[in-house]
């Protein structure tokens, strides 16, 4: 090659590499997918605080996480810490709705982490909690500190959060009355205290507000520009139709029921050409940077999810109109890629960690009947929606054993108890580990198909008494159709 043209090729070989290279970085900083998480997403709280985000979610159980990463796309594979347990029989069980506010504390600064809980196997005694910090970490530790509630109307109540107005302290939640699931706000002396009586602020009334029930819950507040709103959830979080509305509070004092106005149309609801249903249960949180506003909420894949734990977690930026309100836009597609929050340089980690292979249990004969659970009670049924799906795991008691869990549920076992056959969240015994393991056996009725003998009392299987699934001795089996109802084929 003669020498005139080694300078220039060399300039274009540099050009092209720093070219490759900008490519490649501004890949790396594309954005990232929803959801943020994708099993047990539901009633998302999300902050970013001191350089990282902090992500909580529902858990129906009896344990609070915190995610933490410094990148919004990180929180995808953050692994979930355990902040709190507890086994008080009033307040152990049903964990829903975390919210997590910086607050001021008789000590200073602290985290006050508000949610819903209740007793064990039923949702009609759910109370709101919190419980503080010992520091400014969101990571804890956490004490419990106290059941917040209105003295004066002491009921069933779920969704708390704060609102903080002109140096007050305002209570926000969702209870009942008669057949109405309305909104209420309460004064607060300090972040686990009522000082007044709940007022009302609002009560589905409109048809969109409706849909599966009367349905007003999961509060949050919104300030910007002088502006104070409350954006809501509204109609059964069991149905596709689960959406969110606002309230503007335009008087000064936010005790008074009438300052608080209701607008006409919902304002983030279902959009099925992205297959986003039942988009609900929200927070805000402010980018990296403080220069944008973002929300995040749960929502289901299609139109038959419900309102369990396969709502996932998504966030998506939102603006503000001319009029001050905020704009939610659409809830996207999770195949689209979104710009990361400003001030965030985070990466989309790709990795699939793998889905589990989800089981049925389809009764021997009996063609289209799947073992499935019903208010926690395991039965045949002839549906295949997610209560009749389960994940086949090491057992709890015994590796070499197995233990089933709920796809809809997480952290919910197949669990035998003096013959009920049900599915059980970990309440820290060990009676739930052994009675939670199963051992896999040839099928009773057929060796081709198999059937689930009880690790804690061997000899006896899942199977029917009178209609009724139960734990039956094998030696207790008489007839071929009793073999077959402790008879499955695992599909
Ligand atoms: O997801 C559990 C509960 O269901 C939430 O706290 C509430 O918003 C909804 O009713």
């Amino acid at each position: 090659m003669t020498k005139q043209f080694i300078k220039p090729l060399f300039a274009l070989f540099l050009t092209l590499g720093l070219l490759m290279v900008f490519v490649f970085a501004s890949a790396q900083d594309s954005g990232f997918r929803n959801p943020l998480n994708a099993n047990g997403g539901a009633d998302p709280w999300l902050t970013y605080y001191e350089g990282n985000y902090y992500l909580s979610t529902t858990t129906w159980a009896s344990t609070w996480y915190m995610r933490k990463s410094p990148t919004l796309a990180g929180l995808k594979t953050a692994e979930p810490i355990e902040i709190y347990y507890d086994d008080d029989p009033s307040k152990c069980c049903n964990f829903w709705a975390p919210e997590f506010h910086l607050l001021d504390g008789p000590n200073g600064k602290r985290w006050y982490f508000y949610y819903s809980a209740g007793t064990a196997n039923t949702l009609d005694n759910q109370h709101t909690h919190v419980l503080e910090s010992e520091g400014t970490d969101p990571m804890g530790p956490y004490h419990y500190k106290a059941r917040v509630f209105d003295a004066s109307h002491d009921t069933w109540a779920i969704d708390s959060s704060v609102l903080e107005l002109n140096g007050n302290l305002y209570f926000l939640f969702s209870a009942w009355e008669g057949s109405f699931q309305n909104l209420y706000i309460a004064p607060m002396e300090n972040p686990w205290t009522l000082s007044g009586s709940r007022v009302l602020i609002s009560k589905p009334s409109y048809a969109w507000e409706t849909q599966g029930g009367n349905t007003n819950e999961g509060p949050v507040a919104l300030q910007h520009d002088g502006n104070t709103f409350i954006v809501f959830s509204a109609s059964s979080c069991a149905t596709p139709d689960y959406k969110l509305g606002i309230l503007h509070l335009v008087g000064d004092d936010p005790m008074v029921n009438s300052n608080w106005e209701k607008h006409a149309e919902p304002i983030f609801e279902r959009a099925d050409a992205n297959s986003v249903f039942a988009p609900g249960h929200n927070g805000f949180f402010t980018s990296p940077d403080g220069t944008e506003s973002w929300i995040v909420y749960h929502a289901n894949d299609s139109t038959n999810g419900s309102c369990d734990g396969q709502r996932n977690t998504r966030a998506q930026k939102i603006s503000w109109n001319a009029d001050g309100f905020p704009e939610l836009g659409t809830p996207v597609s999770t195949t689209t890629i979104l710009a990361n929050p400003s001030g965030d340089t985070g990466i989309d980690p790709l990795p699939d960690l793998g889905t589990p292979k989800i089981s049925y249990f389809e009764t021997y004969g009996l063609e289209g009947s799947f073992l499935q659970h019903r208010n926690f009670i395991v039965s045949p049924g002839y549906s295949t929606n997610a209560d009749a799906q389960f994940v086949i795991k090491p057992g709890l008691a015994d590796e070499n054993a197995l233990s089933i869990e709920s796809v809809n549920y997480p952290g919910y076992f197949l669990r035998q108890q003096k013959g009920k056959i049900f599915i059980s969240s970990d309440d820290r015994t060990d009676a739930f580990l052994q009675e939670s393991t199963w051992y896999l056996r040839p099928g009773l009725a057929n060796a081709d198909a198999v059937s689930l003998e009880s690790y804690a009392l061997p000899g006896s299987f899942v199977g029917k008494r009178f209609g009724i699934t139960t734990l039956v001795k094998e030696a207790d089996l008489k007839t071929e159709l009793e073999r077959e109802d402790a008879t499955f084929n695992l599909k």
